[in-house]
């Protein structure tokens, strides 16, 4: 099948590059000319495991090209995605000029029937917004309108695609609806989970998944907070209640509280939808509030160490991204722990197998960045762990207690095992592990 895909962001690069993968023959397309360039050069702008050699090998088998000129690529495209950004406009709700400008320029190339698919998470009524603008700049134009929202996680994003658990297809025409069959049926072979909808409840359930998400980690940073006024292990309990299979073990563990590019915005995004829709959804505005003060925790447990004076000390920081194997800070809480460290008079080391290049361009030579783990906590007076990277799980404790001037950590992940960390002669706090 002849794809396009506008946009070589997170979304856009993984999805064309997997359907050049399972034998498509897909452009990408992007205004960035520099971006498209490297791209040529086999440079990927992101980090993601596996996704250069992917990229790699579908354009040396001519399968998967770049390009910056969209009618090109449109007027071939029997498929076309729309995968560039909606970032978070002021009032929180989604902005979605980049995506109808797209709409715009893909239907002044359309050629015979085509199928434009929203991939990028937008808000409900979205699919509607693209139909009408192609139709204004193109009203005899043979195309149908589908919403395909995206569920891939960064770092896992390539399996994620390749094996999701559900495929997700929200359109009212059946022709769109075959074709979209075709393009994911080597997907969707594992689990059969290819769900057919309305247009409109696939923009929806696009938003109440990542919702659910940060609910349910704002639910375990709220009960973590509890299980250290009671003594009890938020470890055990996150175990018991994750057990029941009603509930399952994912996404409970509490942390410094979830980032991002999408839980975050999309919070915010559906928040405002139901506010346009006069509806108060009061559990989601809770869940950003629990999360915006999650970010500050870490930072006030070592204010409450230190005795309320932080200045003149120094820190390590283990983990800059938000999460394990990306190296995206996008609202990282290492940022407002670091910002809130500097602003208190400390000094700063961090070290981050992947993010230094981002963080850098955030903090610039305000910290220090160290190539080692152990660098990081030199003379330091504390260590935070903000990202569970795997090379963090299994120091040298010895090395560590001898390099830091006093051995004390803030775990923001919950690494260690409280009472070993104690008898290696550690102070550490976790977050929720109160006895
Ligand atoms: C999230 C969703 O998981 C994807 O399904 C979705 O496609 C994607 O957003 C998107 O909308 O594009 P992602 O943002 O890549 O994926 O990362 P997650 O793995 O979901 O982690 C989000 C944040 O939650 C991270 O900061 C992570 O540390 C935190 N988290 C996650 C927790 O604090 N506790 C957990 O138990 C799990």
């Amino acid at each position: 099948m002849r794809v396009a895909v506008i946009g070589t962001g997170y979304v856009g690069l993984v999805a064309g590059t997997c359907f050049a993968d399972s034998g498509n023959d897909v452009v990408c397309v992007d205004i960035d000319g520099a971006k498209i360039d490297a791209l040529r050069r086999g440079e990927i702008p992101i980090y993601e495991p596996g996704l250069e050699e992917l990229v790699e090998r579908n354009a040396a088998a001519g399968r998967l090209t770049f390009t910056t000129r969209l009618p090109d690529a449109v007027s071939r495209a029997e498929v076309v995605f729309i995968a560039v950004g909606t970032p978070q406009g002021d009032d929180g709700s989604a902005d979605l000029q980049y995506v109808l400008a797209a709409a715009r320029a893909i239907g002044r190339s359309l050629g015979s029937y085509t199928v434009v698919v929203d991939k990028s998470t937008v808000p409900v009524g979205t699919a509607k917004k693209v139909r009408e603008e192609i139709l204004s700049v193109a009203p005899n134009a043979d195309f149908d309108v589908v919403s395909n929202p995206e569920f891939m996680k960064e770092g896992a994003a390539i399996d994620d695609f390749l094996s999701p658990d559900r495929v997700v297809i929200g359109t009212e025409s059946q022709r769109a609806r075959d074709l979209m069959a075709e393009l994911y049926a080597p997907f969707t072979r594992r689990s059969n989970r290819i769900l057919f909808m309305d247009p409109q409840s696939a923009e929806l359930t696009k938003y109440a998944a990542n919702a659910m998400l940060a609910a349910r980690i704002s639910f375990m940073n709220e009960m973590a907070a509890l299980c250290e006024k009671v003594g009890a292990d938020v470890d055990h309990v996150r175990l018991g209640l994750g057990s029941d299979s009603r509930i399952g073990l994912s996404f409970l563990f509490p942390g410094p509280g979830f980032g991002g590019s999408c839980f975050p915005k999309d919070i915010r995004a559906l928040y405002s939808t139901a506010r346009e829709n006069g509806l108060d959804f009061n559990l989601l505005g809770s869940v950003d509030r629990v999360n915006e003060q999650q970010k500050q925790l870490l930072l006030r447990k070592a204010i409450r160490h230190f005795g309320g004076n932080l200045s003149g000390k120094h820190f390590g920081v283990w983990g800059l991204a938000f999460k394990p194997k990306t190296d995206d800070m996008r609202e990282s809480p290492s940022i407002p722990l670091i910002e809130g460290l500097l602003g208190k008079g400390a000094t700063v080391a961090a070290h981050d197998p992947v993010a230094h290049g981002t963080a850098k361009r955030i903090f610039g030579d305000r910290i220090g960045f160290t190539d080692t783990p152990y660098g990081a906590v030199e003379g330091a007076d504390g260590l935070f762990i903000v990202t569970e990277w795997n090379e963090f799980r299994r120091p040298d404790f010895d090395r560590l207690k001898g390099l830091m001037k006093a051995p004390v950590i803030f775990d923001g992940r919950n690494v260690f095992d409280p009472a070993r960390m104690r008898d290696r002669g550690f102070v550490y706090e976790g977050i929720g592990r109160g006895v």
